[in-house]
């Protein structure tokens, strides 16, 4: 059977879920709200993206990333000055990282970017960049609150985004020369999208308090535990859908902790458990009473981490 095998940088970051808000109730009063939503009206339409300046403006600006180990140790003050920092940094930071998210799309060869679909997602990314960029300033517990509501929402009204993504690409493949220039659109706008979303997501974590937890991040996170979790769960499934499962082997570095952000890595382990635990089942239809365990392996040092 074949192996797997997964190298990761022990605490990377940057990600999440997105954006846009049209005839939602606002915040705001109704006379600002009117104004905002013609003027997004005005500028989401396809013959303004050459009359944007706003958006090439911040676009021309450099994303400040964060350093997981600063948002780690950023630390909880308990005047909840923490939340108000966070916000004020995504206040300015998510502008510029959907900007440049904006001249992708702008990038894009005419026949694509023409696709009914990815112009939706386009215009998506531009009206998000008008609520948060218009959006009042950060000053106060208060208007935290009323950002940190934006953010909410926006991830809300995104998370179709690859799927909208998925099928534009697909519906245009026939027009496409160049395959390269697409793989690197996405590539660099699913990147950021799971930047900008686990920035977002961080930041609304940080309001409620989970043992063990900063935010999104594991303050002590175990491989192993989360390896079992995910390998029993799959095994059930697998059990349900063929009538036999394999028994799964955790070995390795069994004992390692460390901080780490889990949700991306979670998700992988049950792509591949899945894979593994499929091709084990559908292998041995005929010999279901012996099969052979699936054997997960943990390396861990100071840097990096593998699971095989
Ligand atoms: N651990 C494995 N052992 C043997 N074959 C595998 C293994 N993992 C993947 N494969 C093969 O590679 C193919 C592609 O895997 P992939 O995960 O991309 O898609 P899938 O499992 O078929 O569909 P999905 O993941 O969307 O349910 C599988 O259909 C299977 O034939
Ligand atoms: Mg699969």
């Amino acid at each position: 059977m074949s192996s797997v095998v997964i190298s990761c940088s022990r605490l990377p970051l940057r990600s999440f879920r997105h954006l846009s808000g049209y005839a939602q109730k606002r915040s705001w009063s109704d006379d600002v709200y009117y104004r905002s939503t013609e003027y997004r009206e005005r500028s989401t339409s396809v013959t303004s993206f050459y009359n944007q300046s706003e958006i090439d403006n911040i676009a021309a600006k450099s994303s400040i990333r964060l350093t997981p180990t600063t948002i780690l140790y950023a630390g909880k003050s308990p005047d909840n000055s923490h939340l108000l920092k966070s916000a004020q940094y995504l206040y300015n930071e998510l502008p510029v990282r959907i900007a440049h998210r904006i001249v992708g799309f702008r990038g894009l060869p005419f026949i694509v970017g023409c696709n009914p679909t990815i112009l939706q997602v386009h215009e998506m990314y531009i009206r998000a960049f008008h609520i948060l960029f218009k959006h009042p300033p950060v000053i106060d517990l208060r208007s935290e609150e009323t950002y940190t509501e934006t953010l909410q929402q926006l991830l809300d009204e995104h998370k179709d985004v690859v799927t909208l993504l998925a099928e534009g690409f697909s519906e245009c493949r026939k027009h496409l020369q160049n395959e390269g220039m697409i793989k690197a659109f996405l590539d660099r706008t699913l990147k950021s999208r799971l930047g900008i979303r686990m920035l977002a997501e961080h930041h609304l974590a940080l309001h409620s308090e989970k043992p063990n937890h900063v935010g999104i991040i594991t303050a002590s996170f175990s491989p192993r535990s989360l390896v079992t979790q995910k390998a029993e769960f799959v095994r059930d499934v697998c059990q349900n859908k063929y009538g036999h499962a394999p028994e799964f082997r955790v070995t390795g570095h069994v004992h390692a902790t460390f901080p780490y952000i889990a949700p991306p890595l979670e998700y992988i382990l049950g792509e591949l458990l899945k894979n593994a635990f499929r091709a084990v089942a559908e292998s041995h239809m005929e010999n279901r009473h012996n099969l052979p365990d699936i054997n997960i392996t943990i390396a861990n040092n100071d840097r990096d981490f593998i699971i095989r």
